[in-house]
């Protein structure tokens, strides 16, 4: 009979081993121990865990597939965000991608380190002390979700680290090709709905709230780099042998190129033999592999200087052009879309393909009943690029663009400067229900359950004839729509209250003002840190702003001028929907240790702001270094602000810093 200190000792060694045979078995592929074997660990680890139930640990092999299904995902914010590449998408645009770093770095020899591009989804993993504490997807970069649950169930995931290191890596989901086609059959056959692509089933998977059903999916993962850390590792080349050393899962294709030469010829190499991998790859990855270049590099807002992907050209198919349909967006514009014959492309089926414009059909000349070539490139939807006119049989015919709106029978009409056919008729219900569902999708409110067929269902029954109307739906008049169970209904209000609490560029994109996207949103957001602020904006401070031309602004202007849009705001505002951007989601709460530099002319005197910053344990310095973290700019900056974007520090109004120390 076991004492309890036995037991736990034997507990641990157990659990030792589970691990390194996990390691063998999934990252390896090369077992060790039969499965049998394997499963005789796990159950005498299972059978004392029943009796000794305080020795279980979150980081137990047992406590892989975790708990109750979660109600929503909490939000993580990322200490260091999770950005995204720049492209190169020629030879030429790589080598002057190297060029310029080359310039930038004083015509040293570069050397690279170069990877796969995995087609899947972007996590992080968080090890504090050796143990997985949080996994997270990326989110919009800054803030990601916690799902730590789904990631455990990722057998390739070490849950202790050989080491007691607390750092965060950063990896790629992704579902094999094999496994992807068996999840779509056993899917079909069950009357599911069938993912349209490999990624998208990834994504999909590590989003569901159920760990059960995530721990039921092939998921797998490549880790690819590091976030937050502190391990003393001069290169990427070097930090990938630390990562494998670590037992992670790394893509074990990465070479190390000596020049881009090297680079050139690893591409090359790949894009003809990707077909051959298990997984979609959809480019290569390639970074500079010394560190001290890395911070010499430093970021652009959207991404880091040292590395840029590099994309393969996308892949093509033929089909047949069986009619032309057109669809009109949210902003009236009429665009034709080719319906085809069903073709494989790229991992999914293809039934429909974009004509972008009526001058790009006439240039393309394209009719119905052709035989086109289509292309997919990316995220993109697929677009005909051109036409095989030697299989022409004289049956094809013309297609003439509608002289009305097929939505709401106004005339459209074709601005002189435009490409693009309007229908200008703001009451258009075609306009209204893109509207909705542009404001529920994922990238803006995130409302869950709100795709076309009910946003179309919600305009025509009269519930929601603009974005403020889906604040006072009720459960009654929700289960009067087709196809809308209780259970459906009850979910939909639920995430249409959760999303009262987003923060404001969320907000701010779903309201679709022209011009004014994800990015642009972000920017308005984090300066006014208010809608009305921002609704009282003169067109001349909106200018002044950074990457926002007359443009975006006069358009900006223009929608807060309108009657309707206050109508809509009135509403929002009512049902208390957010209006507010937290400066606390995207900027670290924890300014111990944290290096401000002042610029400009405060609304406070400079003491007080020095005071402020002490007060939370942060330095507060005269001039920007490596080690700033934080520039704030008051009026009249001086070129402190230039040097710091340069070099990639986080640069604050004055707005902002009040809120990052915690006075407004
Ligand atoms: S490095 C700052 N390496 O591609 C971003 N990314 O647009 C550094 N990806 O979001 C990313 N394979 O999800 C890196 N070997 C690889 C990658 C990789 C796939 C994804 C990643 C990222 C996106 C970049």
């Amino acid at each position: 009979m076991q004492n309890e200190q036995e037991a736990g000792q034997r507990i641990s060694a157990l659990r030792e081993q589970i691990e390194e045979h996990n390691y063998y078995y999934h990252v390896l592929d090369g077992p060790q121990i039969s499965d049998r074997d394997f499963d005789l660990l796990i159950q005498e680890l299972q059978e004392l865990e029943a009796k000794y139930p305080h020795l279980i640990t979150e980081d137990s092999p047992t406590q892989r597939v975790g708990g109750e299904p979660l109600a929503a995902f909490s939000s993580v914010g990322h200490r260091v965000p999770m950005l995204s590449l720049e492209n190169a998408f020629t030879w030429e645009e790589l080598q002057d991608y190297h060029q310029r770093i080359t310039r930038m770095l004083d015509n040293k020899q570069v050397d690279y380190v170069v990877e796969l591009k995995i087609d899947g989804l972007a996590v992080s993993l968080l090890y504090e002390e050796g143990r997985l504490v949080h996994g997270a997807t990326r989110g919009d970069g800054y803030v990601g979700e916690d799902i730590t649950a789904n990631l455990k169930t990722i057998r390739q995931i070490p849950l202790q680290l050989k080491k007691p290191l607390t750092l965060e890596v950063r990896g790629e989901v992704y579902i094999n090709h094999d496994d992807f086609e068996k999840l779509n059959r056993e899917r079909s056959e069950r009357g599911e709905t069938t993912f349209a692509n490999p990624r998208n089933a990834a994504a999909g998977s590590v989003r569901q709230l159920d760990p059960r059903i995530a721990a039921q999916r092939p998921l797998k993962i490549f880790i690819y780099g590091t976030g937050e850390h502190n391990l003393e590792v001069n290169s990427h080349y070097k930090m990938l042998l630390y990562l494998q050393d670590l037992r992670l899962p790394l893509n074990p294709h990465w070479e190390y190129c000596p020049d881009i030469e090297s680079v050139m010829n690893y591409c090359r190499r790949w894009m003809d033999k990707r077909h051959e991998l298990a997984y979609d790859v959809d480019g290569t990855v390639i970074k500079v592999n010394n560190y001290k270049w890395h911070d010499r590099l430093g970021y652009t807002s959207r991404s880091p200087r040292w590395a840029v992907a590099f994309k393969f050209p996308a892949e093509e198919a033929s089909s047949m052009v069986r009619d032309i349909e057109v669809n009109i967006g949210r902003t009236g514009a009429i665009t034709p879309v080719a319906i085809l014959e069903p073709v494989q492309l790229a991992g999914s089926t293809v039934k429909r393909a974009s004509l972008h414009n009526e001058d790009y059909l006439k240039e393309k000349d394209i009719l119905l009943g052709d035989n086109v070539v289509i292309r997919k490139a990316g995220d993109i939807i697929p677009e005909v690029i051109k036409v095989d006119k030697e299989k022409r049989t004289g049956r094809e015919r013309k297609f003439v663009m509608p002289a009305d709106c097929p939505a709401c029978g106004n005339p459209v009409e074709r601005l002189p400067e435009e490409a693009i056919v309007r229908c200008l008729n703001p009451a258009c219900p075609a306009q209204a229900v893109e509207r909705l569902i542009h404001f529920a999708s994922r990238r803006a409110m995130d409302i869950d359950g709100l795709g076309p067929a009910v946003a179309e269902q919600l305009w025509n029954n009269g519930l929601a004839r603009d974005i403020g109307d889906l604040y006072y739906l009720d459960i009654y008049s929700l289960v009067s729509l087709e196809r809308m169970a209780e259970k459906s209904g009850q979910n939909l209000l639920e995430s249409i209250e959760k999303s009262k609490q987003n923060p404001l560029h969320r907000l701010l994109h779903g309201l679709g003002i022209r011009f004014v996207g994800e990015k642009v949103s972000r920017t308005l957001a984090s300066h006014f840190l208010h809608l009305d602020d921002l609704a009282a904006a003169s067109l001349k401070e909106l200018e002044d702003l950074e990457e926002i031309g007359p443009k975006i602004a006069a358009s900006i202007v223009g929608y807060f001028e309108k009657g309707q849009t206050e109508v809509i705001l009135n509403k929002l505002r009512k049902a208390g929907v957010n209006f507010k951007e937290p400066v606390t989601n995207t900027y670290n709460e924890e300014l111990a240790g944290k290096s401000f530099v002042f610029t400009g002319t405060l609304t406070m005197p400079r003491e007080e702001a020095r005071r402020l910053v002490e007060e939370k344990g942060g330095r507060v310095a005269g001039s920007i270094s490596g080690k700033t973290d934080f520039l704030v700019v008051g009026e009249d900056p001086g070129s402190k602000v230039e040097l710091a974007r340069e070099i990639g520090v986080r640069v604050l109004n004055e707005n902002q810093f009040r809120q990052i120390v915690g006075i407004s």
